[in-house]
This record gives C-alpha cells, structure tokens and sequence, in this order.
C-alpha cells in the first residue's frame, strides 16, 4: 500500500502524509464508518469541514480507531462565510466541540468569498481572519494553517499583510485542470497544493483517453488520475463511501513516465462542455 510511505512537508516542519480521504458530500450519518474504514486501510490524513456537518463523527471515528491521536493528522476549515478575528476564533472552538479534540493539525480558510458571493472582494476581511489563523497557530491550537479556493493575488493580500505565509492552499485539480499558474505561484512560495475532487468528483472515470492510458500502466482509471496529482506534487484527496475503491485509490506504487504526465497536462477539462 502506498499511503503511509512517504509525507510532505510544510514549510513550518510539519509532515503531512501524501495523500489523505476527503469526507466532501459524506453525510454525518455515513462518515464515521467512511472514516473508519479508511484508517483500517492505512489512511492517517482525514479532511473534514465544518460546512459538510459530519465533524462530529469524523471526531468520533478517529476518537474509537485504535491509534494515537498523533498518528493521525486531520484538517477541518473555517466556514466560507465566517470571516473576521473573533468570529474565526469562536467558529474554531465550535469546530474543536464538534470534533471532540482540543487541536487541529492543519485549519484552512475554507474559501476567499462565502459560496453565495462567489468572486466578492472579501480581501479585508480575509487579512482579520488570517490574523486569528496566525494566533491560534502561535498559541498551539492548529499545527499548520492554510487556505483553500485561493487565488495568487487573495494568497499575495495575506502575505503582503500579515506574518505567517500559509503553509497549504486545497484547490480542486485533477487532469484537465492543472492549474499551472496557481501551481507554479504556491511552489515558489513553499505552499504546498492539495488537490480536491481528484477525480473531477467522478466525471473523469468515462474519458477513453485516460482508461487507454490506464491500460498500458495495469491501474484502473481512478489510480491513474490520483498518481496524476502526485506527480505534479500536489498532495490528493480522494474520496469514497466503498472500501474496494477506498484500497484501490491508496494503491499508487507506480510512476507515470514524463511523456506521459505532459499528453495528460494537454489533456482538457472533462466538465469544460
Ligand atoms: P463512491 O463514494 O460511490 O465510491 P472526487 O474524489 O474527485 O470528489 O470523486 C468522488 C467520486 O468518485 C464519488 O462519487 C465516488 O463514489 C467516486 N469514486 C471514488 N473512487 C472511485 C474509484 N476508485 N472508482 C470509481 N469511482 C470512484
């Protein structure tokens, strides 16, 4: 299994494993036996929020699984629309209550605008927001901070204001969607990327050019897409509710040759209609 093998790490010094289970669309209802399924099959890095209401039993999971908390390493966010310095403090300890756990090792600013003002210059408030990242951070709440859905120039507002620069930006990526600039922008700030939705949230298991290419390397399309984004050094978080294709999505022990990761770079976006 590949999932344990090697980690990241962040520019702080903190190991983040290379690839984790996103708990995205996982009703509480399903997430503790989701969660508990993917540490019984060697996933140590859970991604949770608290906008996808299961932290509760994503707590509970990892709280009954038999390893130490500090095996673990579980990110949650800041709700998109909760922006300013004492409402993140407070939506924080919310999420720590919901989670059972008196720390997070990676908190992330779930969005640079809530979800119903996609594009709203919220640059302002971000930077209050950032500060209080920056304070429970110093303060030994959250072993990492970062951000998600952000763009170069919302990333460059926080760096250009404040002290810490974010150690993560989670965006979605998958092949089709390399994000090249973005990508080449986090790498030369040592942020590193997370990928979300490596799968294009399934659309890209029908794209005949990537089953073709799965093929020739005897991995179903899913491992092909996911080792997509380790060659590109972004961390994948793929997600499931099945345990075959939890397994199968952890087992990436392949390489893809350089010829091959550029006609995928090439490749469009499968949701671009
Ligand atoms: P399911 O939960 O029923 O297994 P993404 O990670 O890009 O958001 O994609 C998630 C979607 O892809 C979910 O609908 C999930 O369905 C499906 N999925 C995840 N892993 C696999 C796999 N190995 N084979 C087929 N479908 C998968």
């Amino acid at each position: 299994m590949y999932v344990n093998k090697k980690n990241f790490t962040f520019h702080n010094g903190v190991d983040i494993p290379s690839i984790g289970f996103g708990t995205w669309q996982i009703p509480n209802e399903e997430a503790y036996d989701a969660v508990t399924l993917a540490l019984k099959n060697g996933y140590t890095l859970i991604d949770t929020a608290q906008a996808y209401h299961n932290e509760e039993n994503v707590g509970k999971a990892i709280e009954d699984f038999d390893l130490p908390r500090e095996s673990i390493f579980l990110t949650s966010k800041l709700p998109a629309d909760i922006k300013g310095y004492d409402e993140t403090l407070e939506a924080f300890n919310k999420t720590l209550t919901n989670l059972g756990m008196d720390y997070v090792d990676l908190y992330l600013i779930h969005a640079p605008w809530p979800w119903d003002e996609v594009g709203k210059d919220c640059t302002k408030e971000n930077i209050q927001t950032w500060k209080a990242m920056e304070k429970l951070y110093t303060d030994g709440k959250i072993r990492a901070i970062g951000v998600s859905n952000f763009s170069k120039q919302d990333i460059q507002a926080l760096i250009d204001a404040c002290d810490i620069v974010p150690m993560a930006n989670q965006i979605p990526f998958y092949i089709g969607r390399d994000q090249k600039e973005l990508l080449d922008f986090c790498k030369k700030n040592s942020i590193l990327v997370e990928a979300y939705s490596p799968l294009a949230t399934g659309d890209i298991l029908n794209s005949p050019e990537i089953m073709d290419m799965a093929k020739k390397y005897g991995v179903t399309t899913a491992q092909l897409s996911i080792r997509y984004c380790l060659e590109k050094d972004t961390l994948p978080l793929p997600k499931s509710t099945h345990e075959s294709r939890i397994i199968e999505n952890s087992q990436l022990d392949f390489t893809l040759s350089p010829e091959d990761v550029k006609k995928l770079d090439a490749m469009k976006d499968v949701r671009d209609k």
